[in-house]
């Protein structure tokens, strides 16, 4: 294992340099995050879905099964006040999915989703070893209550300037997400993200630009693409896509099923309002074409809310938002224990 890894997996308390990625909205289950950080790596759980309650319940369930490090993942977002006049097309374009679904017309929500505050309320409640934010830093508060408590703090950059900002911010670790990763990009201060920087060639440049760790993501699927993000300077590698054919992962049976079929994958900001990498099929394909259409993530997100959950519950694939990243087609659908055990011994790991 290279230095740097060994110091961040001495400062995390974990055996080795592999963390699961969060990821939102069902996969990492508290069964995964558990499963992993038993075998040495760090789970990751992704909350930005859940309530205050919800991730008090999931901290306790992985504690439970547990007593190993894991993180805890939230999104940092503005608030939304979107006016009825820019409700009105953003609605109309989800109304012939709605159609197509059986659902009533969409309709604006009673709110706009989960307060930052009270979800990092009840993750200082659980309190685990690694607070992760993606989106932006925390804001100042909640870097000092996570360093009063020794809590490390871990926000996505995707550009050597956003690493620069994270570190001027008092986080502790950069996590540097390369353009292939699945999920939305992390993105906060290149404008559009018109052309977002591949993983080979942001780790370097994120590791010479910051004297923080760095956690490389973004299309690592196994033991040569941790081998390789340890080359270019980072302390360890985050894997999301590879894990979410675990049988301890959430994530929706046809998705799993997907992973090894899709014909690739594709950029959209049009399904939720950020940009995120997911398998292509016919809804991220349609929803792209007037994503300038799309308000915000906190609004789109909302609203697209009741055709996803029903196409997921319809069995309809072909509309579902599938995150994925660019090496979906090398997931394997092996315990999460095993698989961080063959990425080890396949990158050459010993266990620190
Ligand atoms: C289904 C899915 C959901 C994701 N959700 C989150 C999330 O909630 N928070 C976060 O910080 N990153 C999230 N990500 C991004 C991951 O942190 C990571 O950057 C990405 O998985 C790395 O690329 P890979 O999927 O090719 O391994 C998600 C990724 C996927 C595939």
């Amino acid at each position: 294992m290279s230095a740097l890894a060994r110091d961040l997996c001495a400062r995390l308390g974990i055996a080795l340099p592999i963390v699961q990625a969060p990821m939102a909205g069902g996969p990492t289950t508290p069964e995964l995050v558990a499963a992993v950080s038993h075998a040495g790596g760090l789970g990751s759980l992704g909350a930005a879905m859940l309530s205050p309650a919800q991730i008090r319940e999931a901290g306790a369930r992985i504690r439970a099964l547990t007593g190993a490090p894991f993180a805890i993942n939230l999104f940092v977002l503005p608030p939304a006040s979107p006016t009825a006049d820019a409700l009105e097309p953003a609605l109309a374009r989800l109304e012939p999915f709605h159609r197509e679904l059986g659902l009533p017309a969409p309709a604006i929500p009673n709110s706009w989703g989960e307060s930052f505050d009270d979800q990092f309320a009840a993750v200082l409640e659980v309190g685990p070893a690694v607070f992760s934010t993606h989106f932006a830093a925390p804001p100042a508060a909640a870097i000092e209550a996570c360093k009063r408590r020794g809590i490390l703090v871990v926000t996505t950059a995707t550009t050597p300037a956003e690493a620069a900002a994270l570190e001027a911010a008092g986080v502790d670790i950069v996590h540097a997400q390369g353009a292939e990763a699945g999920g939305h990009r992390g993105t906060f201060l290149a404008a559009a993200d018109a052309a977002p920087i591949g993983t080979m060639a942001l780790v370097p440049m994120i590791a010479d630009a910051v004297r923080v760790p760095v956690i490389a993501s973004g299309g690592i699927m196994d033991g040569r693409g941790i081998a390789a993000a340890l080359a270019l300077g980072a302390s360890a590698a985050q894997l999301g896509t590879a894990f979410l054919a675990c049988p301890e992962a959430g994530t929706h049976p046809l998705h799993k099923q997907a992973l090894a079929q899709a014909e690739g994958t594709m950029l959209t900001r049009g399904v939720t309002g950020r940009v995120a990498r997911g398998l292509r099929n016919r809804l991220l394909e349609t929803l792209e074409r007037d994503a300038a259409a799309a308000p915000d993530y906190r609004v789109q997100n909302r609203l697209a809310g009741p055709l996803r959950a029903a196409a997921a519950q319809q069995g309809r694939a072909e509309l579902m938002a599938m995150w994925a990243g660019q090496g979906h087609r090398l997931a394997r659908a092996e315990p999460a224990a095993e698989l961080v055990a063959r990425f080890a011994r396949e990158a050459g790991l010993s266990r620190g």
